[in-house]
C-alpha cells in the first residue's frame, strides 16, 4: 500500500515527506479553505506542493459542466507533471474524465460511494478512484465494506485500455478517519490510503512501543551508571 497525505498544509506535507513514506498528496476545496487559501493563489499553492512531493498531487476542479472541467483540468495539469486532476463522480465529471484522459492527463475520480460509480470512472479513463470511507460511515452505512466491494469489483477486470497512457487504475481509500481504517483498507487491497496528518501520526504510535522504549532507556541508564 502507498500513502498519500490528505491536506493542503505545506508544513504537514514537509513533515510527512521527511518521514520517508509519502507517495503523494490529495487536496480538496475544503482542505484548501482550511489553510486560508485564496482563489488567485490556488495554482501557485499546488505548485508549491509539487515542489515538495514527486508523486501524484491531486488538485480538484470545482466546475460543474464538462467543458469547464476540461478547461480547468488542462490548466491544472500545466502546473507540474505530477498534478492529477480531481473530479467528482457525476455525469459531467465522467465526460470530462474521458476527454482529459484521452489527452494523457491523469484524473482522480472523487466522491465515489458505490461499485457502479467506480466501474464507470474506470471505464471513463480514471487513473485513480477515491471511494470515501468515513463519509459513508457518517450516514450509518459501512464505508469499509463499500471500499472492499470497489477494490474487488475493479480488480476483477483490466481497465488499462481505458486510460490513454495504458496505466492501471488505482484505488485510493479516502475519507480515512483512523489508523484502523488504514489497516482494513490495506487488508482489502486498496492500492493507496490518503490520510490526514493526525491519522498519519496515530499510525506510528503504539503503547507497547512507548512502554518498550521506556524500559530500554531505563535499563540503558543502569548500564551507563554501572
Ligand atoms: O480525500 C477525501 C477526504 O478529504 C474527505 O475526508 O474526512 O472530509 O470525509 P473527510
Amino acid at each position: 500500500m502507498k500513502f498519500f497525505l490528505d491536506t493542503a498544509d505545506l508544513d504537514e506535507i514537509k513533515e510527512a515527506a521527511s518521514w520517508g513514506a509519502l507517495a503523494g498528496v490529495t487536496t480538496n476545496p475544503t482542505l484548501y479553505s482550511r489553510i486560508g487559501g485564496k482563489l488567485d493563489d490556488f495554482h501557485n499553492h499546488i505548485a508549491r506542493i509539487c515542489e515538495i512531493v514527486d508523486g501524484p498531487v491531486s488538485a480538484e476542479s470545482v466546475a460543474m459542466t464538462r467543458d469547464e472541467i476540461i478547461r480547468d483540468g488542462r490548466e491544472l495539469a500545466k502546473i507540474a507533471p505530477n498534478v492529477v486532476v480531481k473530479i467528482p463522480t457525476m455525469v459531467e465529471g465522467l465526460a470530462a474524465c474521458r476527454a482529459l484522459s484521452d489527452e494523457g492527463i491523469r484524473v482522480n475520480m472523487t466522491l465515489c460511494f458505490s461499485v457502479p460509480q467506480a466501474i464507470l470512472a474506470a471505464r471513463a479513463g480514471a487513473r485513480y478512484i477515491s471511494p470515501f470511507v468515513g463519509r459513508f460511515d457518517d450516514i450509518s452505512e459501512d464505508g469499509l465494506s463499500q471500499l472492499g466491494d470497489v477494490v474487488t469489483a475493479i480488480g476483477n477486470y483490466d481497465y488499462s485500455e481505458s486510460t490513454a497512457n495504458g496505466e492501471q487504475v488505482e484505488i485510493i481509500a479516502a475519507s480515512i478517519r483512523s489508523a484502523n481504517h488504514v489497516t482494513q483498507s490495506a487488508l482489502m487491497g486498496a492500492d493507496i490510503a490518503t490520510v490526514p496528518f493526525n491519522v498519519l501520526k496515530k499510525m506510528v504510535q503504539h503503547p507497547l512501543t512507548d512502554r518498550g522504549l521506556e524500559s530500554f532507556l531505563k535499563d540503558w541508564e543502569k548500564v551507563a551508571n554501572a
